[in-house]
């Protein structure tokens, strides 16, 4: 691909909400807050960049872990945010999609999240994805179950399994790969996040804290992904 073009695909990983918040004297959960707030900014920003594909990890299989009432905000956080953008998809042309397993959420919010989805599935300009519930090793893993059941079945042979086969088979089944992936908040590590659809995406890592992203940290990092030499291991 000629490094000067822009990156198709662009991930984010939207870190450091809680430390941006906490720093401030305030509520993690505000940094949640603040942060949903700037996914609106860089959703408008990505469409005006002309990047097509867009997805956020919202929501990881680790994030469990954390306190109780951290997880129940950022759900209804999820509930009401999304519903709210409906006129930024609208206005934007974008079309709202999920990852991950969003069965475990509450009823409600799987059908809001269907009915956007239903909304929103005709716009061309851009693909929002939100990674809900979403972990790479959880997705090959169903991966994996679906091709041996389908194996098991006699739907399919052993020597059918490929690489296109197996991306058929992932929560991102008709998205490109990914090209740019940016880590705000800090550290320097992909935490599960499109581990197959990244393997040769550039990294670009922010020290600033989400809520403190910008659209022009956005552009910068896209212009420094333009000057990258990408190889994808030939010479
Ligand atoms: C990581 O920051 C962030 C999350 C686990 C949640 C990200 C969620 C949002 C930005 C809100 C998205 C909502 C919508 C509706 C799109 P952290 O809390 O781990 O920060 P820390 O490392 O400072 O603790």
């Amino acid at each position: 691909m000629n490094a000067a073009l822009p990156p198709k695909h662009i991930a984010i990983i939207m870190d450091g909400n809680g430390r941006w918040a906490s720093s401030l004297g305030k509520r993690r959960t505000y940094g949640h807050y603040i942060g949903s707030k700037i996914v609106d900014d860089i959703t408008k920003a990505s469409v005006a960049l002309g990047i097509k594909y867009l997805t956020l990890y919202a929501f990881s299989t680790e994030n469990w872990k954390r306190p109780a009432s951290e997880v129940r905000f950022l759900i209804s956080l999820l509930h009401t945010q999304i519903q709210k953008k409906e006129t930024l998809f609208a206005e934007n042309e974008v079309r709202f999609n999920t990852i991950g397993d969003v069965s475990v959420y509450p009823q409600k919010t799987q059908d809001m999240l269907k009915r956007v989805r239903e909304l929103t599935k005709n716009n061309k300009r851009m693909v929002l994805t939100l990674a809900l519930n979403y972990g790479s090793k959880l997705e090959i893993t169903a991966a994996c179950k679906k091709i041996a059941a389908d194996i098991k079945k006699g739907e399919l042979n052993v020597s059918d399994i490929s690489e296109d086969l197996i991306n058929k088979n992932l929560f991102t089944y008709d998205m490109p790969d990914v090209d740019l992936l940016i880590r705000t908040g800090g550290e320097k590590r992909v935490s599960n996040f499109l581990l197959w659809q990244s393997s040769y995406a550039e990294l670009i890592f922010f020290d600033k804290y989400w809520p403190e992203f910008t659209k022009e940290d956005l552009k910068k990092a896209i212009e420094e992904f333009k000057h990258r030499k990408r190889r994808f291991g030939g010479l």
